[in-house]
């Protein structure tokens, strides 16, 4: 028989998600074993808030076809999106990202795992400069300004002024980019991105869209 102590100790082990070896990631992946690099709380609200597997694949094969790629993942979260290009692609990856944990969770995970092609800023995107990247990856970042679902947590305000203020200066970001600058959306909408891009490609439902500088 087991003693009280052991079996709190099996169940504590039981609870604990047994990690993925990050160097054997590949398309056949699924997000629930990907996940299993994150804490608990963050993989229970990863099918919300951050890039499934899948997706994630699909624009990198968009973005990164140019030699020296460097991508900016706005709004980063926990780096998935980042971490996946940068173990499966030779491009560089940025990920700017508002929430403090966030970041120090993505950067706990590309130190512990010896990541070298992408790094994460802590800052709004608004102070961040966009023209040294060749495409920008936007997970429907200030879709949490003006909803009630779930959320990260409750340290933003809902607020349809600064809704309205971040799509107002990710316009004009992306309007000063190079002719040719790729820009990848996941479920935002059409009149999101300015009309100096034009959509050049689509796929699951057209609920991620690749599009270029004219
Ligand atoms: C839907 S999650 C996507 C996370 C990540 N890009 C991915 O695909 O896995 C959106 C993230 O954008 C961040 N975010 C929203 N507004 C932001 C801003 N103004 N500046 C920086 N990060 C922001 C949120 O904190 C959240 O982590």
């Amino acid at each position: 028989m087991l003693k009280k102590r052991n079996w709190l100790l099996l169940l504590l082990y039981l609870s604990l998600p047994l990690s993925m070896n990050l160097n054997e990631l590949n398309a056949s992946t699924t997000d629930t074993d990907f996940d299993k690099i994150f804490q608990n709380h963050i993989s229970l609200i990863s099918n919300l808030h951050w890039t499934p597997l899948r997706i994630a694949f699909k624009a990198l094969a968009w973005l990164t076809q140019k030699e020296n790629a460097k991508i900016l993942d706005v709004g980063s979260g926990i780096g998935k999106f980042c971490i996946i290009g940068a173990i499966t692609t030779k491009a560089q990856f940025v990920g700017i990202e508002q929430r403090k944990n966030l970041v120090k969770i993505s950067k706990k995970i590309i130190e512990k795992n010896s990541i070298p092609n992408t790094h994460f800023i802590l800052g709004n995107f608004i102070d961040h400069n966009f023209e040294t990247y060749t495409g920008i990856y936007l997970y429907n970042p200030f879709w949490e300004n003006i909803t009630n679902d779930i959320l990260i947590d409750h340290k933003i305000p809902i607020s349809s002024e600064l809704f309205d203020t971040y799509n107002k200066t990710l316009s004009a970001k992306l309007s000063n980019l190079k002719q040719g600058t790729r820009v990848v959306t996941y479920l935002m909408r059409e009149d999101e991105i300015p009309t100096c891009y034009s959509i050049i490609d689509a796929a699951f439902d057209s609920k991620l869209l690749l599009w270029e500088r004219k």
